[in-house]
């Protein structure tokens, strides 16, 4: 399976996200190309989403992430939200964006008991790691793994290739089969044609780019393409 992750960070009210997804969706709907399209809005639009998703028949093309989980299962922790309360309104999870390492101070043991307690509720992983935490990998068994070096998200410079490869393949051999590697920043309608050339990676993780849905969906289209032209040749 090959992925395209949408993460809208603190941007987009709840109106926007279904606005973003009322454009985007009929679009994807209509590929049929084996790519999985993941959008991770902010918490609140997560039940609208999954609603106008489910509503169109659209929720086999489209799934939802939620950006973050609590460390904690329920309890006296106010502002946190548990994986039980994320449970049923999103299948995966984004875990250990290098915003929330660096900002908010995460570390690997923060990662490794939210990764915990997503598993325990049903909530797939997107562990975000960069090259030097590539160890975390580790505690993905089901889900996805994206490479994301902080010097090339939101920089509009994409890593090396060689180092794309490098890293990748390091990822690789921490995780069991059947666990997706994707790349992840500044991944864009400009970058993603050199970035397909890639062979090793399952898909991409999207941060500006995604916001705006014409972007994205020349990401998206790009990608399909790309996928069809490998099945092609298999
Ligand atoms: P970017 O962000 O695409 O804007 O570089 C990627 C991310 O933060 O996951």
């Amino acid at each position: 399976m090959y992925y395209l992750v949408a993460n809208f960070k603190s941007y987009k009210d709840t109106h926007d996200v279904l606005a973003w997804l009322s454009e985007a969706a009929p679009n994807v709907q209509k590929q049929q190309a084996g790519v999985t399209v993941i959008i991770c809005p902010q918490y609140p639009a997560l039940e609208p989403a999954k609603k106008l998703l489910t509503e169109n028949n659209w929720h086999e093309h489209i799934l939802l992430g939620a950006q973050n989980v609590s460390a904690f299962g329920e309890g006296a922790f106010t502002g946190e939200v548990s994986a039980r309360g994320l449970s049923g309104l999103a299948e995966y999870v984004i875990i250990g964006h290098s915003e929330r390492r660096k900002l908010f101070h995460e570390t690997r043991e923060d990662i490794e008991k939210k990764t915990a307690e997503a598993y325990a509720n049903n909530l797939k992983p997107i562990l975000c790691v960069s090259e030097e935490t590539v160890g975390d990998a580790s505690l993905v068994g089901d889900g996805i793994v994206a490479f994301e070096p902080p010097s090339a998200i939101g920089s509009g410079n994409v890593e090396s290739e060689e180092k794309i490869r490098e890293v990748t393949g390091r990822i690789e051999g921490e995780v069991s089969e059947g666990v997706a590697v994707l790349y992840g920043g500044s991944v864009s309608g400009e970058t993603i044609g050199e970035l397909l050339t890639i062979g090793n990676i399952s898909g991409f993780l999207v941060g500006s780019a995604g916001l705006d849905v014409g972007k994205f969906l020349e990401i998206f289209y790009g990608v399909c393409k790309s996928r069809r032209a490998s099945e092609r040749n298999v």
